[in-house]
């Protein structure tokens, strides 16, 4: 089936061309076309039976810490398999083209750092990063001992993955610092996200309060799309690569 590829809009060739401050916000979307399942979409195999929003909870850990540790597993080995598509690989080209390029992911699968991008702020976390559930300081390595979860050498404690769970707080610096970037950008990118899920939901909206221009590239339509600039409907690869390669020509 041809897949709509929509035309990219000379004016926001031109609008990228000027900008002085590039802000993204990333969602699972841009991961979909690496082959890792977007959060929303129905689970695989073994996990079929359960819903992610019911796993990805402090309280389904302390009820479960085995299940959840187990299903992290899963998707940390889905993601070891993935590789950084063209979505991921244009805004790594889109870096050194614009004066300052800020990259805000909600993704937790670390893909964009693979692709190559710098500073990368993760609003979500990092699946391939471990912390002790009890102090919450990063662990490196510890004795498997084959008990599931594993213990922290400090303190005897599970461990977890440090990554951000429903009703657990963001890390606050990594919140403040996008806060920041949506309030100075000049043009701000909404990519493959649903854009439901607070605080990464509230972002564009602050930078359109202060009058960037507001991008969003997805298939679908989200409750963004009425209050964007430009609503590009399509796969984050095509768009992203055809939208730098475009802007890239002086
Ligand atoms: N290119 C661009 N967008 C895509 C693509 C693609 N190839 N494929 C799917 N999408 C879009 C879907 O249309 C959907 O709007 O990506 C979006 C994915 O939405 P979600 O699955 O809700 O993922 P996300 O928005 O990242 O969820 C936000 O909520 O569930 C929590 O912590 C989890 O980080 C996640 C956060």
């Amino acid at each position: 089936m041809h897949t709509y590829s929509p035309q990219i809009p000379a004016s926001l060739v031109t609008a990228l061309r000027a900008a002085e401050r590039v802000a993204v916000l990333t969602g699972s979307g841009i991961s979909a076309e690496s082959g890792v399942p977007t959060f929303r979409e129905a689970q695989t195999g073994l996990w079929v039976q359960y819903d992610p929003q019911q796993l990805a909870t402090p309280e389904a850990f302390k009820n479960n810490p085995r299940l959840v540790w187990e299903w992290y597993a899963w998707r940390r080995e889905l993601v070891t398999k993935a590789k950084p598509n063209p979505g991921h690989l244009a805004l790594v080209h889109l870096e050194p083209m614009v004066p300052e390029l800020s990259l805000i992911t909600q993704n937790i699968d670390g893909l964009h750092q693979r692709a190559g991008s710098q500073g990368v702020i993760e609003l979500h976390g990092n699946i391939t990063r471990t912390r002790c559930s009890i102090d919450g300081e990063p662990v490196e390595s510890w004795n498997e001992t084959g008990e599931i979860p594993p213990r922290c050498p400090r303190c005897g404690g599970y461990l977890r993955p440090d990554v951000v769970w429903f009703g657990e707080m963001l890390p606050e610096t990594a919140l403040m610092t996008a806060i920041e970037i949506a309030e100075r950008c000049d043009i701000f990118f909404s990519i493959g996200t649903s854009a439901v899920v607070q605080p990464a939901a509230s972002l564009p909206l602050n930078a359109k309060r202060q009058g960037a221009i507001l991008v969003e590239i997805n298939p679908d339509e989200t409750p963004l799309t009425p209050l964007v600039t430009y609503s590009l409907s399509g796969q984050a690869g095509d768009i992203l690569h055809r939208l730098v390669q475009i802007a890239s020509i002086r």
